[in-house]
């Protein structure tokens, strides 16, 4: 079988969050079980002179419009990865959009991407695209559209977002009037990408069993409830995983200090390196860590509420967070009044690493979460988590002694349930065994992409079939 693995960033290439994540390490784990390739946009951002160009070239017309298209070719550990680059895809500064919101022109540079592929697929001879989100939801429909025989799977990360625009879009990407429909594109009167997913999909997953129950109800559904529900015969809910070599504290190029569970020592040490680092006083004091996109989805409503209260607990916290200036701005005077608060902005991934294997404690107070992968990385590096029970937190953080992870769960988005969540957090930390216990725990648990892999592998053969 050969599978072509299709995301708008692919975490080696381009990262803005999870979806990056797991077009690297679930790619790499189904190339253990079968073909896989895998297929992204080349950004204006990234430098042709590090891909190797391909021989395969090709235009494709969307609304009477020919764009040329030429592929270039990279190959991280088993998986080649094939960037299609068009002059509309590279317009942009960056991957989505900037300080003034989403590109425009993203109808059509998503589109040209979609098209690409499925003309791609056909030259790789396929027999399956995996394509993920609402950047490459058009897949499936271009390929029912072509009467192709290649079987499509649609995965959804995050319901929230869904590729809407104006009407006038159709033309754009040259599709025919039949599918400005409430059983095709048609979303109250504009087009609306990720249905096309979700209807001409010949298997839907999303990313964590709870989150496939929770996005049938109006709470969660972000108004596509219905669809979802109309379709759930073929929706299911696959846990993401995480790539254990690249988050791996024994072996971690941008720690101070490699370590394991048999040496907790060395994470402390790194602890005392990183407050050092960032300005951050008393290391025997509990760390709390954050790092996240600055988007409702992630709390920072509850948050902002809690603050006042929960710094002036005997507690440090970090938070590295990207994005929505909103919420930077509400977050600074705390961060100003409060010396044991530090509010690092911006994007790194090295430094994101130091404070997961730095922290004692994660805070992930998400309103949503369609699965999560923080949790997971701050268990690989012996930080508890704390979350909100919901989604795939729900479903990767357990108060049992007995599941993976073990940490704190509070179960309404309040900034009572937070604060409490927090005591109950001081309170286990003040129990040293219990709180080495929890960290050992959590360092051995298997949240490697391995087992979901076979699942989805399962899922190909099923479609196929
Ligand atoms: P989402 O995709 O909704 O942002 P996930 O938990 O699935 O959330 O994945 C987030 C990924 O992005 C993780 O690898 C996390 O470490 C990383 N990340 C998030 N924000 C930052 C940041 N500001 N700097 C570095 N890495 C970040
Ligand atoms: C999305 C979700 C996140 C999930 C990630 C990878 O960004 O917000 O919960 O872990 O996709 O599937």
């Amino acid at each position: 079988m050969r599978v072509l693995f299709c995301a708008s960033e692919i975490y080696g290439y381009a990262k803005s969050g999870g979806l990056a994540d797991v077009g690297h390490s679930l790619a790499q784990a189904l190339s253990k079980h079968t073909e896989v390739f895998s297929v992204m946009p080349l950004y204006a951002f990234m430098d042709k002179k590090s891909y190797q160009k391909s021989s395969i070239k090709f235009s494709v017309t969307l609304g009477g419009i020919e764009y040329k298209i030429d592929i270039y070719e990279a190959t991280t550990q088993s998986v080649k990865t094939y960037f299609i680059n068009s002059s509309i895809l590279s317009s942009t500064k960056f991957m989505y959009g900037d300080e003034r919101g989403e590109y425009t022109n993203n109808d059509i540079r998503f589109g040209i991407f979609c098209v690409s592929v499925v003309e791609l697929a056909a030259i790789l001879k396929v027999d399956i695209i995996h394509a993920n989100d609402w950047h490459s939801a058009l897949v499936p429909l271009f390929v029912k559209r072509a009467k192709s025989n290649i079987k499509t799977l649609f995965t959804i990360h995050n319901l929230a977002y869904q590729g809407i625009f104006d009407k006038s879009s159709l033309g754009r990407l040259g599709l025919e009037d039949k599918y400005f429909h409430m059983d095709a594109l048609e979303f109250y009167g504009n087009i609306n990408f990720l249905k096309a997913g979700i209807i001409y999909g010949d298997a839907v997953t999303t990313v964590s069993p709870t989150y496939a129950k929770e996005i049938l109800t109006k709470e969660f559904g972000c108004g596509l409830e219905g669809l979802l529900e109309a379709y759930k015969g073929k929706l299911k809910g696959i846990l993401n995983g995480i790539d254990e070599t690249v988050f791996n504290p024994q072996n971690d190029a941008a720690l101070y200090h490699a370590y394991s569970y048999e040496t907790l020592q060395k994470k402390y040490e790194n602890k005392k390196e990183l407050q050092k680092e960032v300005g951050l006083k008393d290391v025997k004091k509990p760390l709390f860590i954050m790092v996240s996109r600055l988007v409702h989805q992630k709390g920072f409503d509850i948050l902002i509420e809690s603050l006042d209260d929960f710094l002036k607990e005997d507690i440090n916290f970090l938070l590295l967070a990207n994005g929505a200036d909103g919420y930077k701005q509400a977050l600074e005077p705390y961060a100003q009044k409060y010396k044991n608060f530090k509010l690092l902005s911006g994007y790194d991934e090295a430094l994101s690493h130091r404070i997961y294997a730095s922290g004692d404690f994660l805070l992930m107070p998400s309103l949503f979460e369609p699965c999560g992968l923080n949790q997971m990385i701050a268990a690989r590096y012996g930080t508890i988590p704390i979350v909100h029970g919901v989604g795939g937190l729900k479903d990767s953080v357990h108060e049992k002694k007995t599941k993976c992870a073990r940490g704190i769960v509070f179960s309404q988005p309040t900034k009572k349930a937070l604060l409490l969540a927090v005591k109950r957090a001081l309170k286990l930390k003040k129990d040293e065994k219990r709180f080495n216990e929890f960290i050992s725990f959590n360092m051995k648990c298997d949240f490697s992409f391995e087992k979901s892999a076979a699942t989805y592998y399962a899922l190909y053969k099923k479609v196929l079939s």
